[in-house]
């Protein structure tokens, strides 16, 4: 995997797997264009990564309506993207009882809307290049059911069906588009479930993986493997890289 040559656009890359793949596409020789809210933390993900070029860009996901302008302005400073990976995401453990249409509204702004006018705004002339690829991270709770997560599991399942429908519209464009489907991963996002939870309940989730909780340099390797060209004849896929969770 080399990705010499390309620039690439992370979001989430302030933490977790956003942060991890950040780094790894670095070593791989990409520039990385890092976003999410917080510049400082930002900082601190381009600090330590390999080679020169990178740049940070602070936005907040959830002004949906300005994101194709932004990533128009953006692409004008960087050059056409070769990838983008939308890691930026929101969980909430949330029984349907307790569910009201603003908190709904708010996951899927920042989930599954955000996708949407993430891929409205790269599909513009010039933001992209020719060959790009681009992955959406999904979740494996987007595909088998989990307990009391239902708008994150929905968020999670609509950005499947988004990917698929786009992989097609792309494919004579050169854009090829997957998800990674992760189970649960040594993040930030798992530390506060892993405090909303009884440690016995914790400990089933360990259990449930038959390879044990990952890392997020385990997603950042699949990532890498669908932006570069070892991906170059798959589109419209869905990889699951969760452990095993989802065999059984
Ligand atoms: N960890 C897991 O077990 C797991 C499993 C399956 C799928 N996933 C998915 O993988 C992705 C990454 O998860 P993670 O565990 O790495 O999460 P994380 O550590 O909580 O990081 C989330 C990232 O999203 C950014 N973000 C959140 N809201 C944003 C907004 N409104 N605008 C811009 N950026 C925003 C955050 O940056 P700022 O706060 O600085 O804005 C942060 O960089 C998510 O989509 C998640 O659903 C995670």
């Amino acid at each position: 995997m080399d990705l010499s040559g390309s620039t690439v656009l992370v979001t989430g890359a302030s933490s977790g797997i956003g942060r991890e793949t950040a780094i790894f596409l670095s070593a791989l020789q990409a520039k990385v264009v890092l976003t999410g809210r917080d510049a400082e933390r930002l900082e601190r993900t381009a600090s330590i990564l390999s080679g020169v070029g990178h740049k940070i860009a602070p936005f907040d996901l959830g002004r949906t309506d300005e994101i194709p302008g932004w990533l128009k302005r953006l692409t004008l400073e960087t050059g056409p993207l070769a990838g983008l990976v939308h890691s930026a995401g929101v969980q909430t453990t949330l029984p349907i009882k307790f569910v009201t249409q603003d908190k709904a509204e708010q996951l899927l702004r920042v989930n599954l809307l955000s996708a949407i006018m993430l891929m409205k705004g790269f599909s513009q002339r010039d933001c992209h290049a020719m060959d790009s690829s681009v992955v959406l991270l999904s979740s494996i709770v987007g595909i088998v059911g989990r307990s009391s997560t239902p708008v994150y599991a929905a968020s999670k399942a609509a950005l499947i069906g988004l990917m698929k429908s786009l992989a097609i519209d792309f494919a004579p464009h050169r854009i090829r588009i997957n998800c990674v489907a992760p189970g649960y991963v040594e993040t930030e996002m798992l530390a506060e479930y892993r405090e909303l939870l009884p440690a016995e309940q914790f400990e089933a989730l360990e259990k449930a993986h038959p390879l044990g909780i990952g890392a997020p340099s385990d997603v950042a390797n699949a990532i890498a493997f669908l932006l570069a060209k070892t991906g170059r004849w798959i589109t419209g896929s869905t990889l699951v890289v969760d452990g095993g969770y989802s065999a059984q």
